[in-house]
């Protein structure tokens, strides 16, 4: 059985944690959209490890991991962080594969996503200027490389030429010779060609040979680029549907979708976000929640529960269960609210605007639900929650619509809560224990 864990508001969600927590009970993890604009974190026994393009059950020994063809690869970006977890001791030889067909990010994109972001001016979408919107741009366009192209030199040569000649007619204050990247590519192919495969072949043979595979979705739903708060969203499908076609599997292999919240929710970037709060209270949960870009480094914007946004991830993603992150952040408050519905001119919406201009002029409905003084921190038994805790976590489920099959209570793999009868009823097959 296959299971996708992905965001299900505006990504940061604590997917890392939640992968990383649940790959021993698959063989191979996958991501299938997105690149190193995420940042994944994980801690292990107290060190920390944050992943970019690579899947976050690489900790794993005798895991396979996969980067699929609707992932944007920065090949410089991929050998970093190859490095870096050697240097951790984690080995990725034989077991991390990249698909022919995924789509190269090149030093070219990473300056048109500056020039992009420049000439939007007040407009800007806050990207993580990594060049994943214009390497999208160039695979929607027909003219990407693809990391199978480094087998064909002329192909590659000319290729390179032409876009690096398109970059430099946008770009005026700097040239870029295109000679110098292409012999940048070559010197990537070597260290690159031993990683690369048909990843729909290698799963297709994965499934029939019984084996397991754990989606990992990068961003959000509500960063995804058709059901997101366009245009204030990523390049690519971080929603389910992304699974199928980043990876090149049929639908009915996706055994169970789980979507990832936070307690609360938070935003970096532009864009609206209903919720947000700009007072204390907004303060008490970035300082809480150390909430600070794993990428970036920005400040994240933070508020309450959105439900109306997690109702519609759950709709857009067909969610069976959701992981609840960061119950232990809320620790200490008298009061937490949680947003049922948006206030719109003379209208109470319950349903998420597709219009972004209507989202940004909805007013929050709030409910209020008394908080706890006992710590939820490092609980690891539903029972040993404070029971108001325990009505927090009953309400967000009722208002999201999805019931929580795990509650995560600190940035530890084992401050976690596995909830067997949530898995039973809404997961069955799946045997996620630990
Ligand atoms: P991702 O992009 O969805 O993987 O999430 P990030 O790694 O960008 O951000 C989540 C942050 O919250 C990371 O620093 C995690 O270590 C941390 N985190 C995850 N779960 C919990 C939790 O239950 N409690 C606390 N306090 N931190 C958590
Ligand atoms: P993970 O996987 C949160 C946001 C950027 C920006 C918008 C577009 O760690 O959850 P891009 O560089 O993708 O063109 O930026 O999307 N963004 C993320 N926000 N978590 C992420 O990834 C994000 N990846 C991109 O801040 O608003
Ligand atoms: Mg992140």
């Amino acid at each position: 059985m296959n299971l996708a864990v992905l965001g299900a508001q505006w990504g940061d969600e604590g997917k890392g944690k939640i992968v990383d927590l649940l790959t021993p009970r698959f063989d191979i993890v996958a991501r299938y959209q997105g690149g190193h604009n995420a940042g994944h974190t994980v801690y292990v026994n107290g060190t920390k490890f944050v992943l970019r393009l690579i899947p976050s059950g690489i900790l794993h020994p005798g895991v396979t991991c996969l980067i699929g063809n609707g992932v944007v690869v920065d090949p410089q970006a991929l050998f970093a962080e190859v490095d870096e977890l050697a240097k951790n001791g984690i080995d990725v030889d034989g077991r991390l594969f990249v698909s022919d067909k995924a789509h190269l990010i090149l030093p070219y994109h990473r300056d048109l996503d500056l020039l992009a972001e420049a000439r939007r001016g007040e407009r800007k979408i806050g990207t993580t200027s990594r060049g994943i919107g214009p390497a999208y741009e160039d695979k929607i366009a027909r003219r990407g490389i693809r990391v199978g192209d480094l087998a064909d030199p002329k192909g590659l040569a000319q290729s390179v030429r032409d876009n690096v000649s398109a970059r430099n007619r946008l770009v005026h204050d700097t040239t870029m010779d295109w000679q110098s990247v292409l012999s940048q590519v070559v010197e990537i192919s070597k260290r690159l060609t031993p990683m690369v495969r048909d990843v729909s072949l290698f799963l297709s043979e994965a499934f029939t040979s019984g084996k397991s595979v754990l989606f990992e979705g990068a961003q959000g739903t509500l960063l995804d680029i058709d059901h997101g708060t366009y245009p204030f969203v990523t390049s690519s499908n971080a929603s389910v549907g992304g699974v199928c076609t980043g990876l090149g599997i049929g639908p009915r292999l996706i055994g169970g979708v789980m979507g990832v919240v936070k307690a609360y929710a938070t935003r970096v970037g532009e864009g609206p976000m209903p919720t947000e709060l700009h007072d204390d209270m907004g303060q008490r949960l970035r300082d809480g929640g150390n909430e600070y870009g794993a990428v970036t480094g920005r400040p994240r914007r933070c508020g309450w529960y959105d439900a109306v946004a997690v109702r519609y991830a759950a709709r857009i993603n067909g969610l069976d269960v959701l992981a609840i992150t960061k119950m232990d952040v809320l620790d200490g408050l008298d009061e937490i609210r949680i947003c049922t519905g948006y206030r719109c001119g003379d209208r109470t919406l319950t349903e998420f605007p597709s219009d972004v201009g209507q989202l940004a002029a909805c007013v929050p409905v709030y409910e209020s639900m008394p908080g706890w003084s006992e710590p939820t921190k490092g609980v690891r038994r539903f029972a040993d929650l404070p029971t108001n805790a325990r009505r927090y976590l009953a309400r967000l489920e009722e208002v999201s619509g999805v019931p929580a099959a795990l509650v995560s209570t600190g940035s530890d793999r084992n401050d976690t809560i596995l909830r067997d009868d949530v898995i039973a009823a809404r997961l069955p097959g799946f045997k996620l224990a630990i």
